[in-house]
């Protein structure tokens, strides 16, 4: 085994780590990444040989690879996901918690030897641009060259990480293992993992242990893991009579400039696989991009948000790269995200097709005649029709944000751009409306606080169930949910001190269905035509009907210039439901008397308001 250090890694607590990691772990090798694209080619070709990766046909997706996952890891595991906190209820009752020193224990256990036979990566990544005043710099130890790659497409990964580390700058260490040893002579299988898997979390040491899974969020460290479960405990805990902290949120961030050549910044929390991607690529319709309106992306998963020297909201996408939904990405529905994808892409549980290219579900209307499926067997559209998947319904690609075709020209800087409006929405097939402008912060917070959403493929378990999701952060939330909703609150009333405007707030549903079960707004590019309606109304307040909840446009508020959709169509996108809606807040209310020992009394106010005004409401009807 060796041990040799490079000379480029001149941090001694670091380098004292890792040997104590190699001492638990017992890798047979450790190799320092440098994050160079000579590194990268050389796993890809080892990851090929060993059969983890095949290479598509570089004319038809150049340098580009498909792994396919053992089938039970596939999605993130919430429910072996931990929030290790000195007392439980600083983690809340919406994570799962155990106490620091028996979960060590287990995981002294559980890591003891875990790598023998297998070779431990040390990679060095910045969540934000490198040097920029909110960037964090995170060390994952990893024993799945799988990773490592994907780590150098999300996160700016290598040797200029060591530089800006120096000496002794701190960093987040994140231990993963797949936990899959392998004895002298054995040979490996093409997806290493382990049926027993821990996602851990320590926020108040800041420290990240994940064992048994190499996908997506359970093992690509620096996203879900460090950018928002550590990040937003990171934020909260700098929170002080001088300060308001900062927050680190599951939300996209594009830019829109109007047709007068204003530039806005939106950011937009959705759960997972509810749309995020797709937003922050989005294409306006014809007439709306020949009107002026364009559409560019900063990031489409996670914002860091801060306030600057003039009490503004600025924002920055901690993330260089993608970890994007296959399925339902076409030409059609997401052009600029087909076009990212046309070379250097890891594709992970899509199909492949007889020439060596991928496809999935709502690529192209017509399946090919044959493929092989996310699980390596002959596909045919006859299983097709009788329910069989070609590719996992969580699939992913991943990408670097540098092929994105819109790529905002401020993506990368560091000091972030201004947010002028918040975005909160989830996928309801009733009761929410498509678009409501909040009030104002307070009640925007409600909003967002009381989100629900339908479980989806992005998260093993039950899908399509509708569960509270507050700000599309529930499984993503390093502290109490509680304290989380008063972080909020404390923000916006520093804000409003400040003078300045504050962003405002909306709420949104794409998703909601017809008696037949279909999406009755055609969503996607279409959105569009919203985000200008919100653009107006952050210019004036004009457009739009005011009711309980806040305010929606009428039917003619919306550009509806180029497509055909109905005042009756409208009407079932956008109606309230009075009964439905009284149902809802009983719904607010479980949630709330779940965060009862912390739940902040503004929320509980804004409650006991919207009930008045829906009682109104009802008696108006
Ligand atoms: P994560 O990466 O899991 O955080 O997901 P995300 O929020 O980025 O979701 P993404 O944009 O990848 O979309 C997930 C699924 O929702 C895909 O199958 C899309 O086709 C679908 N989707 C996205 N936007 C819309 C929309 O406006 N309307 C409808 N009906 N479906 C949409
Ligand atoms: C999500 O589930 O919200 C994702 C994918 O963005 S993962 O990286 O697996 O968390
Ligand atoms: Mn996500």
């Amino acid at each position: 085994m060796t041990r040799h250090v490079p000379d480029f890694v001149k941090h001694k607590e670091l380098q004292r780590w890792v040997s104590e990691i190699v001492d638990l772990t017992k890798p047979d090798q450790v190799v320092w990444c440098d994050g160079s694209q000579a590194e990268y080619d050389e796993l890809c070709a080892q990851l090929v040989a060993r059969g983890t990766l095949i290479a598509l046909n570089p004319k038809k997706r150049p340098n580009s690879f498909l792994a396919r996952s053992s089938v039970d890891d596939v999605a993130r595991v919430e429910d072996r996901t931990f929030i290790c906190t000195e007392n439980a209820i600083d983690a809340g009752p919406t994570n799962n918690w155990e106490d620091p020193a028996q979960m060590r224990q287990t995981l002294n256990g559980l890591f003891d030897g875990a790598m023998r036979g297998r070779t431990l990566y040390v990679v060095p990544f910045s969540m934000g641009p490198l040097g920029s005043p909110m960037a964090r710099i995170g060390v994952e130890l990893t024993d799945s060259p799988y990773v490592v790659i994907n780590m150098k497409l999300m996160t700016r990964m290598g040797r200029a990480v060591y530089d800006v580390l120096g000496e002794d700058g701190l960093f987040v260490p994140c231990v993963h293992s797949v936990g899959a040893p392998l004895q002298p002579g054995q040979s490996d299988v093409a997806w290493p993992c382990n049926e027993t898997k821990y996602i851990v979390h320590f926020p108040e040491t800041r420290e990240i242990w994940s064992y048994g899974s190499g996908y997506g969020g359970n093992a690509l460290l620096g996203k879900k893991c460090l950018a928002l479960r550590i990040a937003s405990s990171m934020g909260q805990a700098q929170a002080n009579d001088d300060s308001p902290g900062w927050l680190a949120e599951h939300m996209l961030i594009l830019g829109v400039k109007t047709p007068s050549g204003e530039k806005h910044h939106v950011a937009a929390a959705f759960p997972s696989a509810c749309g995020k991607t797709n937003f922050a690529m989005l294409i306006p319709p014809a007439e709306l991009a020949s009107q002026g309106w364009e559409i560019t992306t900063i990031g489409d998963d996670i914002a860091w948000i801060w306030p600057d020297e003039k009490g503004r909201l600025r924002a920055i996408n901690p993330e260089a790269g993608y970890f994007g939904v296959a399925p339902g990405t076409s030409y059609e529905s997401n052009y600029n995200c087909m076009k990212s994808l046309n070379q250097d892409v890891i594709f992970t549980n899509v199909a492949l097709t007889d020439d060596g290219d991928v496809w999935w579900e709502g690529m192209t209307d017509q399946p090919p005649a044959h493929l092989i499926d996310w699980q390596g067997r002959d596909w045919t559209p006859e299983l097709g029709a009788k329910g069989v998947k070609a590719a996992h319904p969580n699939a992913r690609f991943t990408v670097s944000a540098t092929r994105n075709p819109v790529l905002d020209e401020a993506w990368d800087d560091p000091q972030g751009v201004v947010i002028d409006a918040f975005v909160f929405g989830g996928r309801r097939s009733t009761t929410v409306p498509l678009v409501t402008h909040a009030r104002d912060w307070e009640e925007g917070v409600y909003m967002a606080a009381t989100m629900g959403s339908e479980t989806t493929a992005a998260a093993t378990g039950k899908q399509g169930v509708v569960r509270r999701d507050p700000f599309a952060m529930l499984p993503f939330c390093g502290y109490h949910m509680g304290d989380y909703f008063a972080h909020w609150l404390s923000l916006g009333q520093f804000l409003a001190k400040r003078g300045v405007q504050l962003p405002q707030i909306f709420c949104v549903n794409w998703f909601r269905t017809d008696a037949q079960g279909r999406f009755v707004w055609p969503g996607f590019s279409e959105n569009a035509r919203i985000l200008k309606w919100m653009i107006s109304r952050l210019q004036d307040q004009s457009g739009g009907e005011t009711h309980f909840f806040g305010t929606s446009p009428s039917y003619t508020d919306i550009d509806w210039t180029g497509l055909s959709f109905d005042q009756s169509q409208f009407d079932q996108v956008s109606s309230i439901d009075v009964a439905a809606w009284r149902e809802e807040f009983a719904l607010h209310d479980e949630l709330f008397q779940s965060l009862s020992d912390k739940m902040p009394t503004a929320l509980l106010k804004i409650r006991e308001t919207m009930q008045t005004r829906l009682d109104e409401m009802s008696e108006d009807v």
